[in-house]
């Protein structure tokens, strides 16, 4: 039997899935919500779907890209690539496939597209959106850059084409702080999530690099709800809890944090960890339903805060878009926007491999 498995792009033979393969996959899923409560009889009920899905992959040519955040029926049911957004756009350029579904946000799907013109991008879900790149456009930074005219202009990958095409350097939540280090400039305008940003300035103030870094006011709705009380409570009741959270939560969350990282990192953080481990694991609670399916020997606490962007990708619209791509959502990017744009990408590669 052969299946998606996670990071590695398996999808040239069609097999048809059963019941009990699917349940076997889900049933170690249980982050405490309704939604990831896979009794077998449900597995029964979603797999025409499942297979419907993966068999008309094959038909026009296409790849599903899935986020970890998306339900974990998306990641194990019929994702050809899963895990964070920039190693998705990244696992775009390798696919031979000319269509790509992907299951995810808006500008995920377009930093696909400013890497791989030549290939259709579709978005299945309804709520495209994302807090932090609906936070600002490339108009406010071009204005901004008028405000801060010495300054480097840093913007995360959680922007829209429009952003990136209007800034200088692009950054991920792994990489930031190396590339924001790297930058041959002390006065760095970041922009716009301001709770990563008070993040930045901190780790500088710690390693002793000193940069004025001017920060805008947007910030990821999931992410900043997260209490450092809670976070002190649980630490109280068990001193041996590692708690793991992502650059997207206030300082006083990062701060009391065993690790903090991108996605991406806080998987191979947990990976590293010890059998038994206690983990209290701070972002969208796909991830956690990903690391229970992967570390069944691990314990994962709480978080169980759901991205209702990411939460709007479902089987059936994914269904939807391969039946009909036509009426599907497709990313089109204006040539020069994705050019500029790319730039912006390209300058992040430079930092990050210096
Ligand atoms: P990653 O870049 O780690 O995938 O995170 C994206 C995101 O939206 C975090 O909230
Ligand atoms: Fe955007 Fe936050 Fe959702 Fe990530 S979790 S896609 S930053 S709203």
């Amino acid at each position: 039997m052969l299946f998606p498995s996670f990071g590695v792009g398996k999808f040239a033979i069609f097999c048809p899935m059963n019941a009990q393969d699917l349940f076997n996959r889900l049933q170690s899923v249980k982050p405490g919500s309704v939604l990831c409560n896979y009794s077998y009889e449900f597995c029964e009920s979603i797999l025409p779907k499942i297979n419907e899905i993966n068999e008309l992959k094959k038909e026009r040519d296409a790849v599903i890209l899935a986020h970890s955040y998306v339900a974990p029926e998306i990641i194990l049911g019929v994702a050809d690539f899963s895990g964070d957004s920039f190693k998705l756009s990244q696992d775009a350029t390798q696919v031979k496939a000319k269509n790509i579904v992907f299951s995810a946000v808006r500008f995920m799907g377009e930093t696909a597209k400013i890497l791989n013109p030549e290939k259709n991008v579709y978005i299945p879900g309804p709520l495209t959106g994302c807090s932090l790149a609906d936070s600002i456009t490339g108009e406010q930074v071009l204005k901004l850059k008028e405000q801060y005219p010495d300054y480097t202009v840093v913007c995360y990958i959680n922007t829209t084409a429009d952003v990136k095409a209007a800034c200088d350097v692009c950054v991920t939540s792994g990489n930031v702080m190396k590339i924001v280090k790297s930058i041959n400039n002390d006065k760095i305008l970041f922009v716009p999530d301001q709770l990563m940003g008070k993040n930045i300035i901190n780790e500088m103030e710690s390693c002793g690099v000193k940069k004025d870094i001017a920060l805008c006011d947007g910030a990821c709705y999931v992410h900043k709800q997260y209490d450092p009380e809670l976070i002190q409570f649980f630490k109280s009741q068990n001193p041996n809890l590692k708690v793991v959270s992502h650059p997207e939560c206030v300082s006083e969350v990062a701060l009391l944090s065993d690790y903090v990282g991108s996605t991406g990192q806080m998987v191979s953080y947990i990976k590293s960890l010890p059998a038994e481990s206690d983990v209290l694991l701070l972002t969208e609670c796909g991830l956690v339903a990903r690391m229970q399916y992967e570390h069944p020997d691990k314990h994962f606490v709480g978080s169980c805060s759901m991205c209702k962007y990411m939460k709007s990708n479902s089987l059936d619209n994914i269904l939807e878009t391969l039946r009909n791509p036509e009426k599907a959502s497709r990313v089109e990017l204006d040539e020069e926007v994705r050019v500029k744009a790319k730039k912006c990408i390209d300058a992040m590669f430079y930092y990050a491999g210096l």
